[in-house]
């Protein structure tokens, strides 16, 4: 695991240095009042160089190209919090949704189950939106953050009411879910719906150092899961 991370690192580190894009764009006026004063992550930054870097996600590109938007775009307004349309596929699968065990405890037939639902969550028109073409086994960034997703969301946390949280619940068919451009849409969408919609299974107070820790670290998949872009 931790040589296919390092692995991994090297291989984007060596692929950004050769296409040169490894510079995030400079910080504008606009970003220099975000609350924690960071530059903004660098999202729209060589996009398609990168991403047709992954063997993975190349068909993706080329079908996103054709209807028009780019891969990696954020959506013009953050995705509300929903139900989760799966639940009953969950319990169907025999998943505890009382206590529902980390992506990687899943028995196996469970495991293969649940994919179909995690690709239509996400929206991804193939399994490759994670996997490696050809083989299920092969680690991709996409599956890195997909498991982290599901131990520390889907895991812990619940629907206001007290109901499933799932990957739809946030995606809702969509990669992306977050418009970063405009920093106070941002945290109020924060908090009116994860904060405020969310709910812990151990029913403790959901606050913004829940899922981004106590010192407020707003890369999140980056610095706090350790998953480098
Ligand atoms: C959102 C990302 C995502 C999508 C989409 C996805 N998978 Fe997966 N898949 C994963 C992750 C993460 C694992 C590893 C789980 C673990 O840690 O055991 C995995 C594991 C697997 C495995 C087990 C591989 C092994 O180790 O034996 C199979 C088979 C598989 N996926 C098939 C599929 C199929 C078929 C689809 C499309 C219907 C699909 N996956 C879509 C994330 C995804
Ligand atoms: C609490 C809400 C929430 C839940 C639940 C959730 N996600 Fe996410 N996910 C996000 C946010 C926010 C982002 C960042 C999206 C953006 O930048 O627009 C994200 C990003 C991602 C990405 C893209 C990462 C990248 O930068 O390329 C993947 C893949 C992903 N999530 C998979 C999953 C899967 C699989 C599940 C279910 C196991 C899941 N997510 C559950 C909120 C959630
Ligand atoms: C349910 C989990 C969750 C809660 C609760 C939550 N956030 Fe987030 N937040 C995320 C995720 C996931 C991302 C995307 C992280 C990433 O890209 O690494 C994110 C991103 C952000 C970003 C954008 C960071 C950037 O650089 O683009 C800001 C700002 C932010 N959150 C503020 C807040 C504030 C303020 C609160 C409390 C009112 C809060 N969040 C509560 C999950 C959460």
């Amino acid at each position: 695991m931790k040589h296919a991370a390092l692995a991994l690192a090297l291989w984007m580190g060596a692929f950004a240095g050769a296409c040169g894009s490894a510079t995030p764009p400079p910080e504008t006026a606009a970003d220099k009042d975000d609350f924690d004063g960071e530059t903004l992550p660098s999202e729209d930054k060589a996009t398609a160089d990168s991403e047709s870097a992954k063997p993975a996600k190349a068909e993706k590109s080329e079908k996103t190209a054709e209807a028009g938007e780019g891969e990696g775009e954020a959506p013009a307004k953050s995705t509300p919090v929903q139900t989760t349309k799966f639940e009953a596929d969950l319990k169907k699968i025999g998943i505890n949704l009382k206590k529902i065990p980390e992506l990687e405890k899943l028995p196996t037939a469970q495991k293969k189950k649940v994919m179909p639902l995690l690709q239509k969550a996400l929206g991804y028109d193939t399994c490759e939106g994670c996997h490696a073409e050809g083989d299920f086994k092969k680690e991709t960034r996409d599956m890195k953050v997909a498991r982290e997703m599901w131990r520390n969301f889907v895991v812990p946390l619940r629907s206001e009411s007290g109901g499933t949280l799932f990957c739809d619940s946030c995606h809702a068919g969509n990669e992306h879910v977050l418009n970063r451009k405009d920093k106070k849409a941002l945290q109020a969408f924060m908090e009116e719906e994860y904060q405020n919609k969310l709910a812990r299974a151990n029913k403790e107070d959901m606050e913004c150092g829940t899922c981004h820790g106590d010192a407020m670290e707003t890369k999140i998949i980056e610095k706090l899961w350790n998953i480098p872009k």
